[in-house]
Formats: C-alpha cells, sequence, structure tokens
C-alpha cells in the first residue's frame, strides 16, 4: 500500500515514501520543520542538523515552496503537530524545484481576493480552499445518497434549450442552431415535469446558467443546481421533501466534515441546529416581520438579499417562505385555488444571512391556465409546445424544488462569499482562470 497522508496513522513506526509538494518551511537554528502536503493532508517533517547529513540539511534548508518532492522518512505520533503525526525525514529527492527567481506567487502572508482570484489554479492547493472543496464533495454525494434512496431517477436534462424557465432577463443566448434561438440551461425543471411522467420522482443535478449581471455575494454566473420533481405532489409535499433533505445534509457533513469544518473555524453548533421541524411562514407573514425591522418592502414585492438575511436573523434554523405574489414568481407556478393573487411556491432561506438555498413548489398542471400564464409572461408559444403537451396527456398535479450547491456549501462551511464554494467560479467579472 502506498502511503499518504491521510492515512498515516497506519504507518506509525515504518518508513515511508511521501509524494507530494512542500507547503511551507519553518527554520528554527538548527532543526527544520518542512511542512509538506500530498493532496489528502498536512505532515510535518522534521530534520534535525546533528542527525542527517550536512548536504540533506542544506537540501531541505533551500526547499522552495510548492516545489515537488519525494521525502522519505520514518512517521510517529506527535499530538502537538498539526494532523498528529511527524515524519522524521532521511531523505528528500526534488522532483521539480520552484526557482528563487520566479517564486509561488501564493505566500503565507495576506492577499487581496483579487490576487488570490487570479491565481485560483494555484489558491485550491491552499488549506482553506482544500477544506471547502471537500465539504463541496460531501455535499453532491449526500446529495445524490439522498434522492437515490428516495426513489427518485436521476435523469440529466439538456444544457442547450430553446426556452426560458426561469424569465427571459438572465438568458445567455447560444448562437449556432440554424433554425431556432438556443439559450444556456436556467433550470433543468421543464424537463423534470416531462420525466417525472415516466418514472414518478426524478431529478436532475448539473450546471445551470444566468446572465444575471448581479455582483452580489450570493450570486455566479454558472452554477450547479438539484433538481427532484414529483408527480403527484403539492406544495407541502414540496416544503416536507426540502426540510428532511437539508437536516440529513447537514447531519451528513457534520458527520463526515468534522476537520474540514474545524480549520474553516466553522461554528458547527448552529449548523447542529438544522433539524426538522422548520419554521414555515406565509409571504404574507414575512412582510409583515419586515416591516416591523424597518424593511421597506411593500406587499407585492420579491424578498431582497436584505430582506433575506433580516427574516433568518428571527429563527436558528432554515425558515420555509411560501405563498409568494403570483407577479413575482415564474410563468410555470400554480396559483393558490383560495387566493389566486399568490403562487404555491416556497423559498428556504438558510439561517446566519445566507440567503435563499432553496427555490420551488407547484406546478400548473391545467392546460387553459398554462396557455393563459404562457401569453401573459409573453413567452414565445412555439418554444413550448412540448411542455404543453404534458398537460394534454395526462396531466397530474405535480411539484419539485432546485437547490444551488454553492449557496448550499458557502453556508454549511460559513462563508462570505459563494465564490470560494467552487474550484472555478464564473461571475460578471471573472472568466479567469
Ligand atoms: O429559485 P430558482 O431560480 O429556481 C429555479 O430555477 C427552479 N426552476 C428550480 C425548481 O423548482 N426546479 O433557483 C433555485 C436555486 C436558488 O434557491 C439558489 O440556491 C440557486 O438556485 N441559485 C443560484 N445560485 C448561485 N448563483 C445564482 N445566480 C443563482 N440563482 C439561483
Ligand atoms: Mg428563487
Amino acid at each position: 500500500m502506498s502511503f499518504t497522508i491521510a492515512q498515516a496513522g497506519e504507518f506509525v513506526g515504518q518508513t515511508v515514501e511521501l509524494r507530494g509538494w512542500l507547503y511551507n518551511l519553518r527554520k528554527s537554528g538548527k532543526i527544520l520543520f518542512p511542512l509538506f502536503r500530498d493532496g489528502t493532508g498536512i505532515l510535518q517533517g522534521v530534520v534535525v542538523k546533528s542527525q542527517v547529513s550536512e548536504e540533506l540539511f542544506a537540501r531541505v534548508r533551500d526547499l522552495t515552496q510548492e516545489s515537488s518532492l519525494v521525502a522519505t522518512g520514518s512517521v510517529r505520533a506527535e499530538p502537538r503537530a498539526p494532523g498528529g503525526f511527524e515524519m522524521d525525514v532521511a531523505g528528500v529527492e526534488v522532483l521539480q524545484r520552484v526557482p528563487e527567481a520566479d517564486p509561488y506567487p501564493i505566500t503565507p502572508k495576506e492577499h487581496g481576493v483579487d490576487f488570490l482570484m487570479d491565481h485560483r489554479h494555484l489558491w485550491l492547493r491552499s488549506t482553506r480552499q482544500h477544506a471547502i472543496l471537500r465539504v463541496r464533495h460531501e455535499i453532491v454525494r449526500a446529495v445524490r445518497d439522498y434522492f437515490d434512496d428516495h426513489g427518485f431517477t436521476l435523469v440529466d436534462t439538456p444544457i442547450l434549450t430553446p426556452a426560458a424557465c426561469e424569465g427571459t432577463t438572465s438568458l445567455f443566448e447560444v448562437p449556432y442552431f440554424d433554425d431556432d434561438k438556443a439559450y444556456l440551461s436556467q433550470s433543468g425543471q421543464l424537463y423534470n415535469e416531462a420525466t417525472i411522467m415516466a418514472f414518478r420522482k426524478t431529478y436532475c443535478f448539473g450546471p445551470t446558467f444566468r446572465a444575471e449581471r448581479s455582483k452580489t455575494r450570493r450570486h455566479l454566473t454558472e452554477f450547479w443546481m438539484v433538481e427532484p420533481e414529483m408527480a403527484f405532489a403539492t406544495l407541502d409535499d414540496v416544503m416536507e421533501l426540502a426540510e428532511d433533505f437539508l437536516s440529513f445534509i447537514a447531519r451528513r457533513v457534520l458527520e463526515r466534515r468534522r476537520p474540514e469544518l474545524e480549520r474553516l473555524e466553522r461554528d458547527v453548533t448552529k449548523l447542529e441546529k438544522t433539524e426538522p421541524p422548520f419554521p414555515r411562514i406565509s409571504y404574507d407573514e414575512a412582510v409583515e416581520r419586515l416591516k416591523q425591522k424597518g424593511s421597506q418592502i411593500q406587499w407585492g414585492g420579491d424578498l431582497g438579499g436584505t430582506d433575506e438575511t433580516l427574516l433568518s436573523e428571527d429563527f436558528d434554523r432554515p425558515v420555509l417562505v411560501h405563498r409568494y405574489p403570483a407577479q413575482v414568481k415564474a410563468f410555470y407556478m400554480q396559483p393558490d385555488p383560495a387566493r389566486p393573487e399568490v403562487a404555491l411556491g416556497v423559498d428556504v432561506l438558510a439561517p446566519e444571512g445566507y440567503g435563499e438555498v432553496i427555490g420551488g413548489g407547484q406546478r400548473i398542471h391545467d392546460l387553459d391556465l398554462l396557455l393563459r400564464h404562457i401569453e401573459e409572461h409573453k413567452l414565445p408559444r412555439e418554444a413550448f409546445e412540448w411542455y404543453v403537451d404534458l398537460r394534454k396527456y395526462g396531466s397530474v398535479p405535480h411539484a419539485g424544488f432546485g437547490m444551488g450547491i454553492e449557496r448550499c456549501v458557502a453556508w454549511m462551511c460559513g462563508l462570505e462569499h459563494v465564490r470560494e464554494t467552487i474550484a472555478f467560479p464564473r461571475m460578471l467579472y471573472r472568466l479567469k482562470p
């Protein structure tokens, strides 16, 4: 078995070969403490001048940050070392030495965000970014496990689409197809509505695109969304699913990514509160609460980012806000039969000001009503013919939601901005690297 730092505990007392990079080097007189990383963790090496050859001591002393290398040595338990183990270094072979004249640009000192973002391809090597992307991976895995174990079939939906799902103002046009206008997908939902009529419960999970031109800490131009959809389901079913799903995700992250959360200095006691039941309030009540807190919001308007933050202050876990005014929601939303001016939709607002993580609700299943909404939203009927078909051939009440992975990661990790939640973020002012 070849050695990795993550498994250092299984190699105590053995001489191992560590293939990795020099993360950092501390020098303290006649002792050197090279910090090695190998992609699975960080391990501190120890080189004592009186115990090694002069040549080895000099080689380690002169190592440059991020040089690639193979270090040999024996592994020891050391409770005071980061990670709990240490390596007595007996040899180092340098694979590629980072030249002094062109040193690794990211040093342990503080750098500005723009600088770090320009060097995102390198920044990913830092322990903080490593921890964040490990949490992201765990969330993605939990998402798949959850739906796979709850009777959902994964049916992925196209990226190139002829129709807008979430309004025409944030569409990315792709000039390619001769006869049709094409756009990058804003959401797989419309296609999910077709696949549930074949599979009953489905989900799609992939990249989605919004040309929103917004520059907030919650918006990316390209983000990953998981979208479950269910036939014979209502708004209540969706609220129940969202609550159970988010609790599962939080529990999983707490269970499997403790060291990463610690590295991120996440207050886990806050995450531990993510347990049912989540509070549920109507949009009407949300507006009342916001007015009392000094917000300028009027009934009929959408909640802004600041409103979401204000509202979430009242709760220690996610809050479900349901029945928004139909006028601020998408064309496909089912109006409440008891009050047609509100839609049977729900947004789940994460606590601690992380904002909307989930949006969803019940879809229009009646043919005439859907046709009316397509017209009222001035959407091109031709592009929706296939979608309209679903209301002609065995239509049933159905519902679903979408969760943006990056917002969920930002919340779980306790991050200020979504830009660190994805390896290579795409934002209005960021297409590189
Ligand atoms: O609320 P949204 O726009 O809902 C939909 O797209 C529905 N069609 C989903 C469905 O019902 N199947 O987006 C859903 C979620 C938001 O709650 C948010 O988490 C995330 O997607 N999201 C974004 N994340 C990052 N950057 C953006 N620009 C985002 N826009 C939405
Ligand atoms: Mg939304």
